[in-house]
């Protein structure tokens, strides 16, 4: 555990400048009007006192110049903040396409991580130094936030829902994860590492990690175990709709509408079928409510991004090239027991 006392957390991402130049700005501009104000109360108080008794102020009637003045002045100023606060707000929130990408699943008290190299880390989440990262996360229970302060991110992890947040990692090393939501009795034990390593060392890292296969791959065989594949048939035209080369695009749905099938999309279909049905197609599937972990939701979803031909992250794994024949009939592995679904 780091010792080091910092009245100030360090500087880690190429974030941290931006957020911090802001937040002097405010505190500058916070601190100049607090003591002008204070200033100038004790001032008029001590030059303006009552010398004698039964003493009546003279009336003062309103100073246009005076009022104008105080109006611009602190307009001007909340627009510069409110358009420096939405540009580095803009910076915050949108990840580069380039990012490499990785999920993570808060849950009372830990949080869990998923590489789309397969591995997985409890507490811990190792990156390369050098390139961004974007994470998508998710809670399997109630409403976590992930903060790294050496990152200047914040994020909340909320259930049912996916949130992104991003960094771009300048200095190698270990920094603090804290979870920023009370959560329950343990909210204040729900903290980590980010391990921000050397290139070189987060490749021998991500070899050396004893990931039994990509997130893709363990999504194909969550796929095949919950019987998936009995409907979702791509050799055949099935009951269910075909998922190859789904994920991103528009679908049409039974009610003449249309949404584009991304991860909550095809999350919802997961737990909640029945709430938008595909064109052409009868409301015939189970839910996977509460047979499917938020964990397995997420390799699910890396395995019909695969589907669709599109690498997962930038740094596309072995295993997640689209490889929709692997699907094949005759590949279906047996149901989970016990875990399997009714048919209905
Ligand atoms: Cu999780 Cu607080």
């Amino acid at each position: 555990m780091s010792t080091t006392f910092r009245l100030f957390p360090q500087a880690a991402s190429t974030t941290a400048n931006s957020v911090d130049a802001l937040y002097f700005f405010l505190v500058a501009v916070a601190a100049f009007f607090s003591i002008l104000i204070f200033g100038l109360i004790f001032f008029f108080a001590i030059r303006h006192r009552r010398r004698v008794a039964r003493e009546v102020p003279q009336e003062v009637r309103g100073g246009l110049t005076l009022e104008i003045i105080w109006t611009v002045i602190p307009f001007g100023l909340v627009m510069v903040m409110f358009a420096w606060g939405a540009s580095v707000y803009l910076e915050v929130a949108r990840p580069p396409d380039n990012a490499l990408q990785a999920y993570v699943v808060g849950k009372q008290w830990m949080w869990k991580t998923q590489h789309m190299e397969g591995q997985r880390e409890i507490n811990e989440l190792h990156v390369p130094v050098g390139r961004p990262v974007k994470l998508t996360m998710t809670s399997e229970d109630v409403i976590h936030s992930f903060y790294v302060p050496d990152f200047r991110v914040k994020w909340d992890v909320l259930p049912g829902k996916y949130t992104t947040v991003w960094f771009h990692p300048t200095r190698t090393g270990k920094f603090r994860l804290f979870c920023a939501e009370y959560c329950g009795t343990k909210h204040s034990g729900m903290i980590g590492w980010i391990h921000v390593m050397e290139p070189a060392a987060y490749e021998s890292w991500l070899s050396g990690g004893g990931a039994s296969g990509s997130l893709a791959s363990s999504g194909e065989k969550l796929f095949q175990d919950l019987a998936c594949g009995n409907c979702h048939r791509v050799d055949q035209p099935g009951r269910c709709p075909d998922l190859t080369g789904l994920f991103g695009k528009p679908v049409r749905l039974a009610d003449g509408r249309s949404v584009v099938a991304d991860e909550a999309y095809i999350r919802e279909s997961i737990v909640n079928p029945g709430a938008k049905i595909t064109a052409g197609f009868q409301p015939i599937m189970p839910t996977f409510q509460g047979l499917v972990t938020e964990e397995g939701m997420l390799q699910l979803i890396e395995y019909i991004k695969s589907l669709s031909g599109r690498p997962a992250g930038a740094q596309a794994p072995p295993g997640t090239a689209p490889a929709p024949e692997r699907q094949a009939a005759g590949e279906r592995g047996p149901s989970l027991p016990g875990s399997a679904p009714e048919k209905r």
